[in-house]
């Protein structure tokens, strides 16, 4: 079952577990968006609300639920805006699925993020264990949240895995006020219009990941044997660390003629309180992880689906 099916991650995650494991196997649940027609088309699709603990416990009893990837949450950008519902889904969210886990030995994958440290710890490959002091909400949400997973598992032994992703890049469908979203925008911009303003300045530099290797963690701490996960909190994620600049150089040579304008807003202090680069060498020792997608390649594909979506008037 995946909760956030309508969410940049979910939307095509179910898609890929529904390939891997079949289409009747995976439940789709969202709750306020609409979802895609190939989520809607492929598999069951439910309404839920993961605050409602009833609901989901229901949808797992209904559908015999055996793993949960639990996706719903509120980013840093709208977390911001509204505090108090960023704590409340994200954290009433997480502990209401991992009390339906515990109650059914559900196996469940949540994803931390880099926006659990803050200023005070390395900002280069920063360690997997360091300081854990964010200034949003939502990395508050986020350490809090990796704290209640470890204690999930050391207490009732739920089996619970998790990543911290930084920023995800994908075509179909769009982030939800998130920090990192301009490295989206920024690909969807030139192709409607050929120009960007972006709410970072050039010199920001994030870490990134394409949407095919943020599915590939997802499943692949997912399937490692239980005595190769090392830590119940979560594993560091890097992929590609780019500065906005960078970014705009690739979009620049497969999009000729392209401008961008800095117009740095709140988000800025942000950024700027993330690492420009993770070490994620204990996933890789502990799962395999690695990511399979340069830079270069994934804005090849980027620009080629949303030139395809373009073209078919769905953009
Ligand atoms: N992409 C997220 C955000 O910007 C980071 O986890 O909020």
């Amino acid at each position: 079952m995946v909760l956030g099916a309508t969410g940049q991650i979910g939307s095509e995650l179910v898609l890929e577990l529904r390939k891997r494991f079949g289409g009747e196997n995976v439940i789709g649940v969202g709750h306020s968006r609409t979802p895609s027609e190939a989520v809607l088309g492929s598999g069951p699709y439910e309404t839920g609300d993961v605050l409602n603990i009833e609901r989901i416990d229901e949808l797992c009893e209904k559908h015999d639920i055996g793993t949960v990837y639990h996706l719903a949450a509120v980013l840093s950008g709208v977390g911001e805006k509204r505090p108090q519902f960023a704590w409340d889904l994200n954290m009433n969210g997480l502990i209401n699925v991992l009390e339906v886990a515990r109650e059914r030995d559900i196996k469940v994958f949540w994803p931390s993020s880099i926006a659990v440290f803050g200023n005070n710890c390395p900002h280069v490959n920063t360690p997997q264990d360091t300081v854990l002091q964010p200034t949003t909400m939502y990395g508050v949400t986020k350490v809090a949240g990796e704290l209640l997973c470890d204690y999930y598992h050391r207490k009732y032994d739920v089996d619970v895995r998790s990543v911290r992703y930084a920023g995800i890049i994908s075509a179909e469908t769009p982030p939800g006020g998130g920090t990192t979203d301009y490295a989206v925008a920024i690909f969807y911009e030139a192709v409607r219009n050929n120009r960007y303003t972006c709410f970072v300045n050039e010199r920001t530099v994030l870490p990134m990941i394409y949407m095919p290797d943020c599915i590939n963690a997802a499943i692949g701490v997912m399937e490692a044997p239980s005595e190769r996960i090392s830590t119940r909190h979560s594993y560091n994620l890097n992929g590609h660390s780019f500065s906005a600049a960078h970014l705009a150089e690739i979009v620049r040579e497969r999009s000729p003629g392209f401008t961008i304008e800095y117009e740095p807003d709140f988000r800025q202090a942000i950024a700027d309180s993330w690492p420009d680069s993770m070490d994620d060498s204990r996933a890789a020792k502990d799962w395999g992880w690695r990511t399979e997608w340069s830079l270069e390649r994934m804005a090849d594909d980027m620009f080629t689906k949303l030139r395809d979506r373009k073209a078919s008037g769905t953009l």
